[in-house]
């Protein structure tokens, strides 16, 4: 099978961790008798500073003409990058929202998972990061918040700032449908996460996910206070199975959901549409203070890699076989910094890119 991959190296460690995930890609390819053929486009800060702007429409056309986008990370230090001088429409995270819109990426599955090896790194207290926890955050990605209109107005000298949420019928249920399937593969619970106590667009949002329950009978389903299921994560994250919820609830549980494993560098994720198309990153951001230096974790971007041969590819065995040679590597000691600890050997990006390789097989 060809398979016409768009790659986003980014900024920060981004390119580097594509790099490993590209020669992951390509031990696949020899091991299975495939063909990845790459076309990169700029995105972020390597886009601003070339183009001018964070992604350009002619990327965003060779990003649609291609079958899956594979991501590294964009944008720099906030504090310190002169592309956080220029106005929020121009800087590197405005790419990324652009590309999830227009290529119309409403469904982000972000998992969360304790690795029984790194459960040294879970900062949760032993008697709760020994019961283990899988979880899958399917977060809406195109509503909410993060696109409804936003405007700053001055009413007698004072100024005001205005953001608008609104959730459609649609734009739930899509997003309830993505949830309840991913559910019906893994282990048949959901939990809806909304504000149903104050939001209108929360209380929707639970009636046309208990309209969509009714097709998913296997399914258990719940709802749960936004408020509470930060709490929940941290008391007894081993509850959850899937987690649905909207675009900015989402960012900030999927955070947190991520922290609680300790292991941030191993975390993939998908953005996909109604399609097989979909966007695939690692959940970390760019880390430009160890960039260039070789010290990054490419795990979570081969993971991503995993993820796209599985849900565009349909290439179930392929994905299999990078899932376990990450497992290998994690079994055979090798950890770059973020994840060391004593007794393990200390490797960096590249090493543990092509252990990873190397431990490709059918
Ligand atoms: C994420 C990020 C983005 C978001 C930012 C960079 C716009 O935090 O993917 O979670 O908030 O969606
Ligand atoms: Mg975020």
């Amino acid at each position: 099978m060809v398979l016409n991959i768009c790659c986003i190296p980014g900024d920060g460690i981004g390119p580097e961790i594509v790099t490993q995930a590209k020669k992951v890609l390509d031990r696949v390819a020899e091991t299975f008798g495939h063909e990845m053929k790459y076309t990169d486009i700029l995105m972020g800060g390597a886009s601003i500073d070339a183009c001018g702007e964070p992604l350009t429409d002619e990327a965003i056309a060779t990003a649609k003409a291609s079958d899956a986008v594979l991501m590294g990370s964009i944008g720099g230090d906030t504090n310190t990058s002169p592309w956080y001088k220029l106005p929020p429409e121009k800087r590197p995270e405005a790419g990324l929202l652009k590309i999830r819109k227009s290529l119309n990426l409403f469904a982000n599955l972000r998992p969360a998972i304790l690795y029984p090896e790194l459960r040294g790194a879970c900062p949760l207290k032993e008697e709760i990061s020994a019961k283990g926890f899988d979880m899958l955050i399917m977060r809406e990605l195109t509503g909410g918040l993060y696109f409804g209109e936003r405007k700053t107005v001055e009413e007698n000298g004072m100024k005001k700032a205005i953001d608008t949420l609104t959730y459609t019928e649609e734009e739930i249920r899509r997003i309830a449908i993505k949830g309840f399937d991913i559910a019906m593969k893994r282990r048949k619970k959901l939990t809806s996460v909304d504000k149903a106590n104050v939001l209108d667009s929360s209380r929707l949002w639970r009636a046309v996910v208990n309209e969509v329950a009714a097709a998913y009978p296997e399914v258990k389903v719940e709802h749960m206070l936004v408020d509470n299921c930060a709490m929940q994560l941290v008391k007894d994250p081993s509850q959850f199975d899937v987690i649905l919820t909207e675009n900015m609830f989402g960012d900030i549980l999927s955070d947190e959901a991520s922290m609680v494993t300790g292991s941030i560098g191993m975390l993939s994720s998908a953005s996909l549409n109604d399609t097989k198309f979909g966007l695939y990153e690692p959940s970390h951001g760019s880390a430009p203070d160890i960039a260039g230096k070789d010290l990054a974790n490419p795990i979570a971007t081969i993971l991503s890699a995993s993820m796209m041969l599985r849900y565009t590819f349909d290439l179930d065995k392929e994905a299999d076989a990078i899932d376990a040679a990450v497992d290998r590597v994690l079994k055979d000691g090798l950890r770059t910094g973020d994840i060391f600890s004593e007794g393990c050997r200390k490797v960096g990006c590249t090493e543990m890119g092509d252990a990873i390789a190397e431990r490709i097989a059918r």
